[in-house]
Protein backbone atom coordinates (compact mmCIF):
# COMPACT_ATOMS: atom_id res chain seq x y z
CA UNK A 1 0.00 0.00 0.00
CA UNK A 2 1.15 3.46 -0.72
CA UNK A 3 1.01 6.33 2.03
CA UNK A 4 0.52 9.15 0.23
CA UNK A 5 0.63 11.70 3.07
CA UNK A 6 3.71 10.28 3.94
CA UNK A 7 4.67 10.59 0.42
CA UNK A 8 3.54 14.15 0.29
CA UNK A 9 5.78 15.18 2.56
CA UNK A 10 8.78 14.17 -0.01
CA UNK A 11 7.31 17.11 -1.98
CA UNK A 12 9.10 20.90 -1.28
CA UNK A 13 6.08 22.19 -3.33
CA UNK A 14 3.48 21.69 -0.88
CA UNK A 15 6.18 22.99 1.79
CA UNK A 16 5.88 26.41 0.65
CA UNK A 17 2.12 26.05 -0.39
CA UNK A 18 0.70 23.70 2.37
CA UNK A 19 -2.93 24.24 1.31
CA UNK A 20 -2.11 23.44 -2.43
CA UNK A 21 -4.85 20.82 -3.99
CA UNK A 22 -2.86 19.75 -7.11
CA UNK A 23 -4.87 17.79 -9.22
CA UNK A 24 -2.56 18.35 -12.43
CA UNK A 25 -0.25 15.64 -12.46
CA UNK A 26 -1.18 14.64 -16.48
CA UNK A 27 0.26 18.23 -17.29
CA UNK A 28 3.23 17.29 -15.06
CA UNK A 29 3.86 15.81 -11.60
CA UNK A 30 5.30 17.18 -8.62
CA UNK A 31 9.03 16.72 -7.97
CA UNK A 32 10.36 15.05 -4.84
CA UNK A 33 13.37 16.45 -3.02
CA UNK A 34 15.64 13.80 -4.03
CA UNK A 35 15.15 15.03 -7.69
CA UNK A 36 16.08 18.54 -6.76
CA UNK A 37 18.84 17.61 -4.38
CA UNK A 38 20.35 14.98 -6.92
CA UNK A 39 20.41 17.59 -9.88
CA UNK A 40 22.14 20.32 -7.48
CA UNK A 41 24.78 17.90 -6.54
CA UNK A 42 25.63 16.84 -9.26
CA UNK A 43 26.09 20.43 -11.03
CA UNK A 44 28.16 21.26 -7.78
CA UNK A 45 30.49 18.46 -7.56
CA UNK A 46 30.04 16.21 -11.24
CA UNK A 47 29.71 19.37 -13.38
CA UNK A 48 31.67 18.16 -17.01
CA UNK A 49 30.23 17.86 -20.18
CA UNK A 50 29.56 14.02 -20.66
CA UNK A 51 31.40 12.03 -23.53
CA UNK A 52 33.91 14.88 -24.07
CA UNK A 53 36.85 15.24 -21.41
CA UNK A 54 39.40 12.20 -20.13
CA UNK A 55 40.13 13.94 -17.15
CA UNK A 56 38.94 13.06 -14.10
CA UNK A 57 35.71 15.69 -13.25
CA UNK A 58 34.75 14.23 -17.04
CA UNK A 59 34.85 10.62 -16.27
CA UNK A 60 33.32 11.03 -13.30
CA UNK A 61 30.44 13.37 -15.07
CA UNK A 62 30.25 10.20 -18.52
CA UNK A 63 29.64 7.41 -15.49
CA UNK A 64 26.93 9.23 -13.83
CA UNK A 65 24.91 10.11 -17.05
CA UNK A 66 25.42 7.19 -18.75
CA UNK A 67 24.34 5.15 -15.17
CA UNK A 68 21.00 7.48 -15.13
CA UNK A 69 20.92 6.12 -19.06
CA UNK A 70 20.92 2.36 -17.22
CA UNK A 71 19.12 3.02 -14.58
CA UNK A 72 16.04 4.61 -16.39
CA UNK A 73 15.94 2.01 -19.09
CA UNK A 74 16.04 -0.61 -16.24
CA UNK A 75 12.97 1.08 -15.07
CA UNK A 76 11.02 0.44 -18.06
CA UNK A 77 12.51 -2.91 -18.65
CA UNK A 78 14.53 -1.90 -21.57
CA UNK A 79 18.43 -2.18 -22.45
CA UNK A 80 20.14 1.13 -21.84
CA UNK A 81 21.93 1.26 -25.34
CA UNK A 82 18.30 1.47 -27.37
CA UNK A 83 17.20 4.04 -24.77
CA UNK A 84 17.86 7.64 -26.84
CA UNK A 85 17.61 10.61 -24.41
CA UNK A 86 15.34 13.38 -25.91
CA UNK A 87 13.50 16.30 -24.87
CA UNK A 88 10.62 14.81 -23.89
CA UNK A 89 8.14 12.51 -25.89
CA UNK A 90 7.07 14.82 -28.39
CA UNK A 91 10.57 14.79 -29.39
CA UNK A 92 10.90 11.22 -29.21
CA UNK A 93 7.48 10.88 -31.65
CA UNK A 94 8.78 13.43 -34.12
CA UNK A 95 12.38 11.20 -33.71
CA UNK A 96 10.66 7.67 -34.85
CA UNK A 97 8.63 10.50 -37.20
CA UNK A 98 11.47 12.00 -39.07
CA UNK A 99 14.41 8.69 -39.07
CA UNK A 100 11.89 6.22 -39.04
CA UNK A 101 8.75 7.53 -41.15
CA UNK A 102 10.78 9.66 -43.57
CA UNK A 103 12.70 6.38 -44.85
CA UNK A 104 10.21 3.36 -44.83
CA UNK A 105 6.73 5.49 -45.35
CA UNK A 106 5.05 6.59 -48.80
CA UNK A 107 2.62 6.92 -50.99
CA UNK A 108 0.78 3.50 -51.05
CA UNK A 109 1.25 2.71 -46.95
CA UNK A 110 -0.82 3.66 -44.18
CA UNK A 111 -0.63 4.96 -40.85
CA UNK A 112 -3.03 3.71 -37.99
CA UNK A 113 -3.51 6.21 -35.21
CA UNK A 114 -6.11 7.04 -32.58
CA UNK A 115 -8.20 9.32 -32.36
CA UNK A 116 -7.62 9.44 -28.67
CA UNK A 117 -3.87 10.72 -28.73
CA UNK A 118 -2.57 13.95 -27.71
CA UNK A 119 -1.14 16.17 -30.50
CA UNK A 120 2.02 15.28 -30.40
CA UNK A 121 1.12 11.65 -31.64
CA UNK A 122 -0.56 13.24 -34.52
CA UNK A 123 0.62 16.62 -35.70
CA UNK A 124 4.10 14.92 -36.69
CA UNK A 125 2.54 12.19 -38.81
CA UNK A 126 0.47 14.93 -40.03
CA UNK A 127 3.51 16.58 -40.89
CA UNK A 128 5.12 13.40 -42.48
CA UNK A 129 2.18 12.55 -44.46
CA UNK A 130 2.23 15.79 -46.52
CA UNK A 131 5.78 15.22 -47.57
CA UNK A 132 5.03 11.11 -47.99
CA UNK A 133 1.50 11.34 -49.17
CA UNK A 134 0.36 8.21 -47.67
CA UNK A 135 -2.50 7.75 -45.17
CA UNK A 136 -3.66 8.30 -41.88
CA UNK A 137 -6.41 6.13 -40.22
CA UNK A 138 -8.05 6.82 -37.33
CA UNK A 139 -9.24 4.28 -34.52
CA UNK A 140 -12.72 5.23 -33.15
CA UNK A 141 -13.36 4.58 -29.75
CA UNK A 142 -16.16 2.89 -28.38
CA UNK A 143 -19.68 4.48 -26.28
CA UNK A 144 -17.67 4.17 -23.17
CA UNK A 145 -14.48 5.54 -24.35
CA UNK A 146 -12.29 3.01 -24.88
CA UNK A 147 -10.52 2.20 -28.15
CA UNK A 148 -12.64 -0.02 -30.91
CA UNK A 149 -10.77 -3.05 -30.63
CA UNK A 150 -12.84 -4.38 -33.32
CA UNK A 151 -12.21 -1.54 -35.81
CA UNK A 152 -8.87 -1.73 -35.10
CA UNK A 153 -8.88 -5.74 -36.28
CA UNK A 154 -10.51 -4.68 -39.43
CA UNK A 155 -8.43 -2.01 -40.16
CA UNK A 156 -5.30 -3.58 -39.40
CA UNK A 157 -3.98 -5.40 -42.60
CA UNK A 158 -1.47 -5.52 -44.40
CA UNK A 159 -0.67 -2.05 -46.04
CA UNK A 160 -0.71 -0.46 -42.86
CA UNK A 161 2.84 -0.19 -42.18
CA UNK A 162 3.06 1.45 -38.28
CA UNK A 163 0.37 2.33 -35.44
CA UNK A 164 1.14 4.37 -33.25
CA UNK A 165 -1.07 4.50 -29.78
CA UNK A 166 -0.94 6.00 -26.21
CA UNK A 167 -0.40 3.55 -23.47
CA UNK A 168 -2.94 5.59 -21.38
CA UNK A 169 -4.86 8.30 -22.46
CA UNK A 170 -4.78 11.90 -21.23
CA UNK A 171 -8.12 12.57 -21.34
CA UNK A 172 -10.39 9.33 -20.68
CA UNK A 173 -7.83 7.98 -18.16
CA UNK A 174 -8.20 4.40 -19.38
CA UNK A 175 -5.05 1.74 -20.46
CA UNK A 176 -5.12 0.81 -23.74
CA UNK A 177 -4.69 -2.66 -24.56
CA UNK A 178 -1.06 -2.44 -25.56
CA UNK A 179 -0.28 -5.87 -26.25
CA UNK A 180 -3.28 -7.04 -28.28
CA UNK A 181 -2.24 -4.00 -30.57
CA UNK A 182 1.48 -4.87 -30.73
CA UNK A 183 0.41 -8.31 -31.94
CA UNK A 184 -2.09 -6.91 -34.37
CA UNK A 185 0.36 -4.44 -35.61
CA UNK A 186 3.56 -7.09 -36.14
CA UNK A 187 0.62 -9.98 -37.61
CA UNK A 188 0.21 -7.25 -40.90
CA UNK A 189 4.42 -7.00 -40.64
CA UNK A 190 3.88 -2.73 -39.04
CA UNK A 191 5.85 -1.30 -36.25
CA UNK A 192 4.03 -0.64 -33.35
CA UNK A 193 5.34 2.98 -31.65
CA UNK A 194 4.03 3.56 -27.97
CA UNK A 195 3.28 7.08 -26.35
CA UNK A 196 3.87 6.03 -23.08
CA UNK A 197 3.81 9.86 -21.62
CA UNK A 198 0.82 9.13 -19.25
CA UNK A 199 1.83 5.46 -18.11
CA UNK A 200 5.63 5.24 -17.55
CA UNK A 201 5.17 6.68 -13.99
CA UNK A 202 1.64 5.62 -13.30
CA UNK A 203 1.89 1.81 -13.83
CA UNK A 204 4.29 -0.99 -14.18
CA UNK A 205 5.78 -1.07 -17.64
CA UNK A 206 8.01 -2.97 -19.51
CA UNK A 207 8.57 -2.61 -22.96
CA UNK A 208 10.30 -5.68 -23.56
CA UNK A 209 8.00 -7.58 -22.46
CA UNK A 210 5.35 -5.94 -24.52
CA UNK A 211 6.74 -5.82 -27.49
CA UNK A 212 6.76 -2.61 -28.34
CA UNK A 213 8.67 -1.44 -31.44
CA UNK A 214 9.31 2.26 -29.87
CA UNK A 215 8.20 3.96 -26.56
CA UNK A 216 8.16 7.30 -25.43
CA UNK A 217 8.27 9.23 -22.24
CA UNK A 218 8.31 12.40 -21.03
CA UNK A 219 10.45 12.80 -17.50
CA UNK A 220 8.83 15.75 -16.02
CA UNK A 221 5.80 13.69 -16.09
CA UNK A 222 7.21 10.55 -13.79
CA UNK A 223 8.42 12.70 -11.00
CA UNK A 224 11.51 13.92 -12.93
CA UNK A 225 12.59 17.55 -14.52
CA UNK A 226 11.57 19.31 -17.28
CA UNK A 227 13.47 18.54 -21.04
CA UNK A 228 14.31 15.38 -20.15
CA UNK A 229 12.58 12.35 -21.94
CA UNK A 230 13.48 9.64 -24.03
CA UNK A 231 12.39 7.08 -26.76
CA UNK A 232 12.91 3.27 -26.17
CA UNK A 233 13.38 1.51 -29.78
CA UNK A 234 13.92 -2.30 -30.61
CA UNK A 235 17.87 -2.21 -31.17
CA UNK A 236 17.72 -2.85 -35.32
CA UNK A 237 15.48 -0.14 -35.93
CA UNK A 238 17.72 2.39 -34.03
CA UNK A 239 20.40 0.09 -36.41
CA UNK A 240 18.68 0.89 -39.41
CA UNK A 241 17.40 4.31 -38.83
CA UNK A 242 19.32 7.30 -39.97
CA UNK A 243 20.31 10.35 -37.93
CA UNK A 244 17.50 12.54 -36.69
CA UNK A 245 19.93 15.42 -35.77
CA UNK A 246 23.18 16.52 -36.95
CA UNK A 247 26.30 17.49 -34.56
CA UNK A 248 28.33 17.02 -32.22
CA UNK A 249 28.89 13.21 -30.35
CA UNK A 250 26.80 11.62 -33.31
CA UNK A 251 29.33 11.02 -35.33
CA UNK A 252 32.50 8.65 -35.74
CA UNK A 253 34.16 10.95 -38.08
CA UNK A 254 33.66 13.86 -39.88
CA UNK A 255 35.47 15.14 -43.22
CA UNK A 256 34.73 17.85 -45.78
CA UNK A 257 32.65 15.44 -47.80
CA UNK A 258 30.75 13.50 -45.02
CA UNK A 259 30.60 11.83 -42.01
CA UNK A 260 30.14 7.84 -40.57
CA UNK A 261 27.99 7.67 -37.18
CA UNK A 262 28.39 7.36 -33.85
CA UNK A 263 26.88 3.68 -32.38
CA UNK A 264 22.96 3.43 -31.02
CA UNK A 265 22.21 5.22 -28.77
CA UNK A 266 24.52 8.51 -29.44
CA UNK A 267 23.55 8.28 -32.88
CA UNK A 268 20.58 9.95 -32.11
CA UNK A 269 21.82 12.65 -29.19
CA UNK A 270 23.63 15.53 -31.00
CA UNK A 271 24.85 18.31 -29.15
CA UNK A 272 25.44 18.82 -25.59
CA UNK A 273 23.01 16.28 -23.71
CA UNK A 274 21.06 17.65 -20.80
CA UNK A 275 22.64 15.63 -17.93
CA UNK A 276 21.64 17.16 -15.33
CA UNK A 277 18.25 16.55 -16.01
CA UNK A 278 18.94 12.65 -17.13
CA UNK A 279 20.42 12.65 -13.35
CA UNK A 280 17.05 13.97 -11.90
CA UNK A 281 15.06 11.07 -13.86
CA UNK A 282 16.83 8.73 -12.84
CA UNK A 283 16.77 9.64 -8.84
CA UNK A 284 12.44 10.04 -9.74
CA UNK A 285 12.83 6.50 -10.94
CA UNK A 286 14.56 5.24 -8.13
CA UNK A 287 11.93 7.06 -5.97
CA UNK A 288 8.79 5.76 -8.02
CA UNK A 289 10.95 1.96 -7.66
CA UNK A 290 11.11 2.29 -4.08
CA UNK A 291 6.81 3.05 -3.95
CA UNK A 292 6.47 0.35 -5.95
CA UNK A 293 4.52 0.49 -9.38
CA UNK A 294 1.93 -1.74 -8.43
CA UNK A 295 1.07 0.36 -5.04
CA UNK A 296 1.31 3.62 -7.44
CA UNK A 297 -1.35 2.19 -10.14
CA UNK A 298 -3.32 0.89 -6.68
CA UNK A 299 -3.48 4.48 -5.29
CA UNK A 300 -4.34 6.26 -8.52
CA UNK A 301 -6.54 4.06 -9.66
CA UNK A 302 -8.33 3.89 -5.80
CA UNK A 303 -8.44 7.53 -6.40
CA UNK A 304 -9.78 7.74 -9.67
CA UNK A 305 -12.98 5.29 -8.91
CA UNK A 306 -13.47 7.29 -5.23
CA UNK A 307 -13.35 10.87 -7.46
CA UNK A 308 -16.06 8.83 -10.40
CA UNK A 309 -18.32 7.67 -7.51
CA UNK A 310 -18.39 10.90 -6.07
CA UNK A 311 -18.68 12.76 -9.13
CA UNK A 312 -21.50 10.97 -10.90
CA UNK A 313 -23.68 11.59 -7.76
CA UNK A 314 -23.92 15.28 -9.03
CA UNK A 315 -26.27 16.50 -11.00
CA UNK A 316 -24.95 18.46 -14.71
CA UNK A 317 -21.55 16.48 -13.71
CA UNK A 318 -20.29 14.46 -16.98
CA UNK A 319 -17.48 12.59 -16.52
CA UNK A 320 -15.69 10.59 -19.65
CA UNK A 321 -13.67 7.13 -20.17
CA UNK A 322 -14.67 4.11 -18.54
CA UNK A 323 -15.58 2.96 -14.86
CA UNK A 324 -13.05 0.22 -14.90
CA UNK A 325 -9.85 -1.86 -14.16
CA UNK A 326 -8.42 -0.74 -16.64
CA UNK A 327 -8.73 3.03 -15.66
CA UNK A 328 -5.70 5.39 -14.30
CA UNK A 329 -6.01 8.98 -11.79
CA UNK A 330 -6.67 11.38 -15.02
CA UNK A 331 -11.26 12.23 -14.44
CA UNK A 332 -12.26 14.60 -17.37
CA UNK A 333 -15.17 16.05 -16.49
CA UNK A 334 -17.46 18.80 -18.18
CA UNK A 335 -20.63 20.43 -16.07
CA UNK A 336 -23.46 21.29 -18.35
CA UNK A 337 -23.96 25.16 -18.88
CA UNK A 338 -20.67 26.23 -17.26
CA UNK A 339 -17.36 27.03 -19.33
CA UNK A 340 -14.68 24.50 -18.49
CA UNK A 341 -12.72 27.66 -17.86
CA UNK A 342 -15.21 28.69 -14.99
CA UNK A 343 -14.65 25.71 -13.47
CA UNK A 344 -10.65 25.73 -13.28
CA UNK A 345 -10.96 29.53 -12.09
CA UNK A 346 -13.65 28.87 -9.53
CA UNK A 347 -11.31 26.03 -8.13
CA UNK A 348 -8.43 27.92 -8.01
CA UNK A 349 -10.11 30.39 -5.73
CA UNK A 350 -10.41 27.51 -3.23
CA UNK A 351 -6.98 26.16 -4.08
CA UNK A 352 -7.71 23.38 -6.38
CA UNK A 353 -5.48 23.40 -9.65
CA UNK A 354 -7.34 21.48 -12.87
CA UNK A 355 -7.10 22.02 -15.88
CA UNK A 356 -9.00 23.39 -18.00
CA UNK A 357 -9.11 23.74 -22.46
CA UNK A 358 -8.66 20.77 -25.08
CA UNK A 359 -5.58 19.35 -23.33
CA UNK A 360 -3.80 19.07 -26.88
CA UNK A 361 -6.34 16.47 -27.63
CA UNK A 362 -8.81 18.09 -29.77
CA UNK A 363 -10.13 15.54 -32.41
CA UNK A 364 -11.10 13.54 -29.61
CA UNK A 365 -12.53 15.96 -27.61
CA UNK A 366 -14.74 16.87 -30.85
CA UNK A 367 -14.92 12.56 -30.84
CA UNK A 368 -16.61 13.11 -27.86
CA UNK A 369 -18.94 16.16 -29.16
CA UNK A 370 -17.14 18.51 -26.80
CA UNK A 371 -15.10 21.63 -26.97
CA UNK A 372 -13.39 21.28 -23.88
CA UNK A 373 -13.43 19.96 -20.81
CA UNK A 374 -12.23 19.93 -17.51
CA UNK A 375 -9.49 17.81 -15.82
CA UNK A 376 -8.31 16.45 -12.38
CA UNK A 377 -5.23 14.03 -12.60
CA UNK A 378 -3.09 12.34 -9.85
CA UNK A 379 -0.10 11.46 -8.36
CA UNK A 380 1.49 9.55 -5.95
CA UNK A 381 0.99 12.22 -3.42
CA UNK A 382 -2.75 12.79 -4.09
CA UNK A 383 -4.93 12.11 -1.13
CA UNK A 384 -8.61 11.27 -0.88
CA UNK A 385 -8.61 14.37 0.97
CA UNK A 386 -7.55 16.16 -2.47
CA UNK A 387 -10.40 14.51 -3.96
CA UNK A 388 -13.20 15.43 -1.69
CA UNK A 389 -11.95 19.01 -1.99
CA UNK A 390 -12.14 18.62 -5.28
CA UNK A 391 -16.14 17.46 -4.74
CA UNK A 392 -16.49 20.18 -2.36
CA UNK A 393 -15.14 22.89 -5.08
CA UNK A 394 -17.34 21.45 -7.68
CA UNK A 395 -20.45 21.79 -5.58
CA UNK A 396 -19.70 25.45 -5.01
CA UNK A 397 -19.74 26.04 -9.06
CA UNK A 398 -23.02 24.37 -9.26
CA UNK A 399 -24.56 26.31 -6.46
CA UNK A 400 -23.25 29.77 -8.46
CA UNK A 401 -24.41 27.93 -11.73
CA UNK A 402 -27.54 26.07 -11.09
C1 LIG B 1 -0.59 11.03 -23.89
C2 LIG B 1 0.42 12.12 -24.05
N1 LIG B 1 1.33 12.03 -25.01
C3 LIG B 1 2.28 12.95 -25.19
C4 LIG B 1 2.34 14.07 -24.40
C5 LIG B 1 3.39 15.09 -24.66
O1 LIG B 1 4.25 15.20 -23.59
P1 LIG B 1 5.40 16.29 -23.65
O2 LIG B 1 4.73 17.61 -23.81
O3 LIG B 1 6.10 16.14 -22.34
O4 LIG B 1 6.27 15.95 -24.80
C6 LIG B 1 1.39 14.23 -23.39
C7 LIG B 1 1.41 15.44 -22.54
O5 LIG B 1 0.48 15.74 -21.82
C8 LIG B 1 0.42 13.23 -23.20
O6 LIG B 1 -0.50 13.34 -22.25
Amino acid sequence: MLDAARVKQDFPVFDAYPDLVYLDSTATSQKPRAVIDAMTRFQAETNANPHRGIYALAEAATTAYEQARADVARFLGADPQTLVWTRNATEAINLVARAWGATNLGPKDTVVLTVMEHHSNIVPWQLLAKEKGFRIHYLPITKEGRLDMAKAREVIRPGVKLLSFAHMSNLLGVVNPVKDLIELAHRTGAIAVVDGAQAAAHLPVNVQELGADCYAFSGHKMLGPFGIGGLLAKRELLEAMPPYQGGGDMIREVTLDGATWNDVPQKFEAGTPNAVGAIGLATAVEYLTKLGMENVWQHEHDLAEYTLQKLDELPGVTTYGPHSDDRGGVIAFTIKDVHPHDIASMLDEQGIAVRAGHHCAQPLHAALGIPSSARASFGVYTLKEDVDALVGGIKKVLNVFM
